[in-house]
């Protein structure tokens, strides 16, 4: 496999399968490094980080630098988009975002409906330098949000646990709510063809509160317009490499993956292994889905949670993995022996079962 040796990432996300899988970690740059801590204090605030293309570059290069993973994720937000639509978005320490909320026909009647995208070029420049000083076997990677996710932001203005605001929204409005998702789908396929001719390998799609709608619902506000996406995306490029992550979608996953056509799916730590291998992994690559808090706790929790990941799904084309963002807590130690044990042939049963 002349090729294969480019980057482990993106064979993988072509259905590959790596006898040692490739290595990211979602939210990898963040509060855990002390180096971001320090480049974010001097940034301002959150969205100034965001839009500062040389500081978005550096705290995007901290962790491939201290751990050397096989894939770098941009240093942006899925908040950007409705930033750049000009909702006012703002990032209060210790609370979340916090946004004007979009939630009744009139306002969505006289909300833009295209983006800004100037305000998003500082994340091209950003992407260009880090293509710039990346290895050439280090993937990198492009995101927006999904529709419904970046939806539940823009309608609540906070985050919430259960998306009660937009969920009644789209129930009791889905014209007013179908726009909103309309005009996010249309943003999002632009966004992500620049950030692939910015020099991207590969997108991911964050759909973190999928799991919150009842089976219809998901079908038309996940599903379906990460669909569009996609399908946007590669009407332009069409060998894009997609990777979808909606969380908590459990059973719906299959039906995901077969509507959308994405190249892979990011799937929590509540994923059940055996489902996921014969009706996902058989058709597209997995990724994930080591539970956070086993990394917080380390030790033998975590050498076993590693290990379950491996057994689980490293016999087919596999990421490893978080099953969502690492926790602002965690230890770096412990995120040196998650690598040691995914990497290391010695101390690791997994990898002598693997060839
Ligand atoms: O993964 C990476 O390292 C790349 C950067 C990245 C961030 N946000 C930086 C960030 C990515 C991929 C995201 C995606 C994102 N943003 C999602 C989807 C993925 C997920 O984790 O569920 C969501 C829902 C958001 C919205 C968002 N941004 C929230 C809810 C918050 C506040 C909660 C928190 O963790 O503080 C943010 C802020 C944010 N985005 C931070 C970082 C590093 C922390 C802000 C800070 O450093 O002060």
């Amino acid at each position: 496999m002349p090729q294969s040796a480019a980057k482990p990432f993106i064979d993988v996300l072509s259905g590959q399968q790596h006898t040692v899988p490739p290595i990211w970690m979602m939210r990898q740059a963040g509060r855990y490094l002390p180096e971001y801590r320090e480049v974010r204090a001097k940034a301002g605030g959150f969205l100034d980080l965001c839009f500062n293309p040389e500081l978005a570059a550096e705290v995007t290069l901290q962790p491939i630098r201290r751990f050397g993973f096989d894939a770098a994720i941009i240093f942006s937000d899925i908040l950007v988009i409705p930033y750049a639509l000009g909702r006012s978005v703002r990032f209060e320490v210790g609370e979340g975002p916090r946004l004007e909320p979009l939630d009744a026909p009139s306002k969505v009647a006289t909300a833009a409906s295209r983006a800004d995208f100037g305000t998003l070029e500082p994340v091209y420049e950003a992407l260009k330098i880090v293509r710039g000083a990346l290895d050439p076997k280090i993937a990198l990677i492009g995101f927006c949000g999904a529709p419904w996710t970046v939806a539940t932001y823009m309608v609540a203005g906070h985050g919430t646990s259960d998306q009660a605001p937009a969920r009644t929204m789209a129930y009791q409005h889905p014209e007013a709510f179908a726009k909103i998702i309309d005009v996010l789908v249309e943003n999002s396929i632009d966004y992500l063809l620049a950030q692939l001719d910015a020099g991207a390998d590969a997108l991911q799609i964050f759909d973190t509160w999928a799991g919150v709608l009842p089976p219809a619902e998901f079908a038309r506000w996940s599903t379906e317009p990460t669909r569009r996406i996609v399908e946007g995306v590669r009407a332009k490029m069409p060998d894009a490499k997609i990777i979808g992550f909606p969380r908590g979608a459990g059973a719906q996953l299959p039906g995901y993956v077969e509507a959308t056509g994405v190249n892979a799916v990011s799937i929590d730590w509540t994923a059940e292994p055996a489902f996921i291998r014969e009706r996902v992994q058989s058709k597209v690559a997995v990724q994930g889905n080591l539970d956070p808090l086993a990394l917080v706790t380390g030790g033998s929790v975590l050498d076993r949670a590693v290990d379950n990941v491996l057994a689980n799904f490293a016999q087919g084309p596999f990421i490893f993995n978080l099953g969502h963002g690492i926790q602002p807590e965690t230890p770096i130690a412990h995120v040196e022996q998650m690598l040691k044990r995914v990497r290391g042939c010695q101390d690791n049963p997994m990898h002598s079962t693997n060839h």
